[in-house]
């Protein structure tokens, strides 16, 4: 699947915008400057197809990348809060409304920093595709970053915080954008959901 080349489609900033949902589409969250962009660029092999940044808040549309028959979905990050109110309770609701309204949205790959580990809005998250049945999985990003015991400690807590979602796919996937690791393993989940 990944040999193939992923295109940018579109930008959208409001629910109608959103393509026909005519293909299955799997899409990343989490907060701000996780990862999610950068993980884009290494699942794609292209630098820089999606926009990263070291700012918080880079992307600031839910944008589309076709993958074969497949949408990619780059998403902007929740919890941060350095834009303007209302435009961050802007996207607050498209991100709501999209991860809990889209049919064909197969999987939301919730991406954790290795460091951080599980905060407040990513429980929200969790609570809300938990309630809309949409399977989420987590991807642990940066691991390049932490010590392996501090790694351990935060799998811990990431595990507790599954447990209480049943729609948490229980495999975590751990990865770091930087040395490539993980990266394929991420790559054959996405693959199995597109061919069952
Ligand atoms: P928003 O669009 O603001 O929500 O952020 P994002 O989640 O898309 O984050 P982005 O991909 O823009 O990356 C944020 C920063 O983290 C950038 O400076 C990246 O280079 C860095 N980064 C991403 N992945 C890794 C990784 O695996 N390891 C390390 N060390 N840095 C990473
Ligand atoms: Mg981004």
């Amino acid at each position: 699947l990944f040999a193939q080349n992923s295109e940018f489609l579109k930008g959208v900033v409001a629910m109608d915008g959103l393509p026909p949902a005519d293909r299955l589409e799997v899409c990343f969250a989490g907060r701000s400057n996780v990862g999610k962009s950068t993980l884009i660029n290494a699942l794609t092999g292209r630098k820089g197809l999606a926009r990263a940044s070291n700012t918080p808040g880079r992307t600031q549309e839910i944008n589309f990348f076709t993958l074969a028959d497949l949408y990619l979905v780059d998403l902007p990050g929740y919890g941060y809060a350095k834009a303007p109110v209302k435009v961050v309770e802007k996207w607050q609701r498209l991100l709501k409304a999209y991860l809990s309204g889209r049919a064909t949205l197969r999987r939301v790959f919730l991406l954790i920093d290795s460091r951080h580990g599980v905060k407040e809005v990513d429980q929200e998250i969790m609570k809300l595709l938990n309630s809309a049945a949409v399977t989420f999985q987590v991807v642990m990003t940066k691991t390049d970053k932490p010590k392996s015991s501090e790694l351990d400690k935060i799998l811990q807590g990431v595990r507790e915080a599954l447990a209480k979602h049943p729609a948490a796919y229980p495999e975590i996937i751990l990865t770091s954008s930087e040395k490539g690791s993980g990266i394929s393993t991420l790559r054959a989940a996405i693959a199995r959901l597109a061919s069952e």
